[in-house]
């Protein structure tokens, strides 16, 4: 007899409808990418290049959470990797333990949350299973997409921005139950349509950094970019930059891609940026030690200018930190933005002030996205107007050498992760505006 997960993925796959998914039974447990919470010091004392997400993230059958009011159940087919499962699976910069003990104080829904395993995960495509009291908009059957922007919207602050309320957390990292899992809970407002022209694994790759390179660089709480501005994206194939290169192209922006590799410029080149720095070729140091190299940056502007017709980025899309934030501020014309959502290279940046206040530029945080600009972002690939980066697919069972590639920055744009789904390729209802865009859906995979 199929077990109930069997069931489940039988009645995704044959359709089904609102009734026939609600009188499946839920599984009592479920496989989910786990960290556990006392493993949360085994890297101390090593290296982070060398802390190995193979031998922290575990597969673990786990009891299905309870549903609570506003809450989701979803049957995830697909999940990816995002550098937040690296964060987690090396327990840098601190372990989630700790924000998972934090939020369980809040109230009796938060603790659920707090538990000796962490189910990571921020993204998800699926099949809605159950919905909690008071939700509307979304029913079971329905295929979805999941963004990370986890949030009660309790404080008035959020009501103009939902990430600006001081509550808000992301699914996945700050709270339990993520997308990389057989099931996961979310909140009904973290729930999109899925993109029928995709599939699973391609539908679920996108959400939380192409909602990211939304907000940072195309909204007014961004850069808020336009036409004709001259946009540096460093990583420019990467997980944010293949979006944030899409978005410039697509919205009439001067792009300059930063990359690492021969390879890496060529798929820049494909997104449609012509204008690409290999920044290993080039040999750029911006920093001797604890030295800034003046010298370099000046090298490092020349070579936009030259790409450029002369000109200096209006806005500069920074996420590397440390090693290229004195370089971005440097780099950026008068008047010009820094708009900075990471530190992947430390969070300590040290810049020359001077460059910064005496030509009038701006630096710029943001993070993640609120929902109706992970709307936004989500639309864009409904439509196909932006579309997935998606490069490889691991199994759930080795989501840990998935993480390892991207710790190493091995990959291509996006690495997926299948959780239900019982292999690549399916889920596709919109054959027609696949073959429209085919060639776009599978660039990174050519
Ligand atoms: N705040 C938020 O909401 C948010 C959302 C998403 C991601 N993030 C953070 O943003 C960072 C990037 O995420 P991602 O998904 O884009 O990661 P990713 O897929 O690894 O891509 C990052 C790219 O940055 C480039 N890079 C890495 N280290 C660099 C360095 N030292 N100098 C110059 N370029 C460097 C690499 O490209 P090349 O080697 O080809 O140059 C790499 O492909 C991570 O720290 C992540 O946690 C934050």
């Amino acid at each position: 007899m199929a077990s109930a997960l069997e069931s489940i993925v039988q009645a995704i796959e044959a359709g089904a409808g609102k009734q026939e998914i609600e009188a499946l039974p839920l599984p009592a447990t479920f496989r989910a990418v786990t960290t556990h919470k006392d493993e949360q010091k085994m890297f101390e004392g090593i290296p982070s290049s060398e802390k190995d997400p193979r031998k922290s993230l575990h597969i673990d059958d786990v009891p299905v959470p309870e549903l609570g009011p506003g809450e989701a159940i979803i049957a995830v087919m697909a999940s990816a990797v995002n550098f937040n499962t690296v964060w987690t699976s090396i327990f840098e910069p601190i372990s989630t333990f700790a924000f998972l003990e934090r939020n369980g104080k809040r109230s009796a829904l938060w603790k659920r949350h707090d538990l000796p395993y962490h189910i990571v995960g921020s993204d998800a495509s699926g099949v809605v299973l159950r919905v909690g009291p008071g939700v509307s908009k979304w029913k079971p059957g329905d295929r979805v997409v999941v963004h990370c922007n986890y949030v009660d919207l309790e404080e008035p602050e959020g009501h103009d921005d939902a990430m600006m309320d001081p509550a808000q957390t992301i699914w996945g990292f700050e709270t339990n139950f993520g997308g990389m899992a057989e099931l996961c809970l979310v909140k009904s407002n973290q729930i999109m349509p899925k993109p029928e022209h995709l599939t699973w694994e391609e539908a679920a790759c996108s959400g939380l950094v192409n909602s990211t390179a939304y907000r940072q660089l195309v909204s007014k709480h961004g850069a808020g970019m336009k036409m004709g501005d001259v946009v540096l994206i460093w990583g420019a194939s990467g997980g944010l930059g293949g979006y944030a290169t899409q978005y410039a192209v697509r919205g009439g922006a001067i792009p300059v891609g930063v990359v690492s590799s021969a390879h890496r410029a060529g798929i820049v080149r494909k997104l449609g940026c012509p204008a690409v720095i290999d920044r290993k070729a080039e040999g750029y140091r911006f920093w001797n030690g604890n030295q800034m190299d003046m010298k370099e940056m000046r090298r490092f502007g020349a070579k936009i200018r030259e790409l450029t017709g002369g000109e200096d980025p209006d806005i500069v899309y920074e996420h590397p930190g440390r090693e290229t934030f004195a370089a971005s501020v440097f780099v950026a014309r008068r008047g010009g933005t820094i708009v900075t959502c990471a530190s992947t290279s430390g969070y300590e940046h040290v810049y020359d002030n001077r460059y910064l206040w005496m030509n009038l530029k701006r630096i710029v945080g943001s993070h993640f996205a609120n929902y109706r600009e992970a709307w936004e972002a989500n639309r864009l690939i409904c439509k196909g107007l932006i579309h997935p980066t998606l490069s490889q697919c691991f199994p759930l069972e080795s989501s840990g050498e998935a993480a390892l590639q991207v710790h190493k920055n091995l990959h291509d744009g996006k690495v997926g992760v299948l959780c239900l789904a019982p292999k690549e390729g399916l889920g596709v209802r919109d054959r027609e505006l696949r073959e429209k865009h085919l060639p776009a859906i599978e660039l990174y995979r050519s």
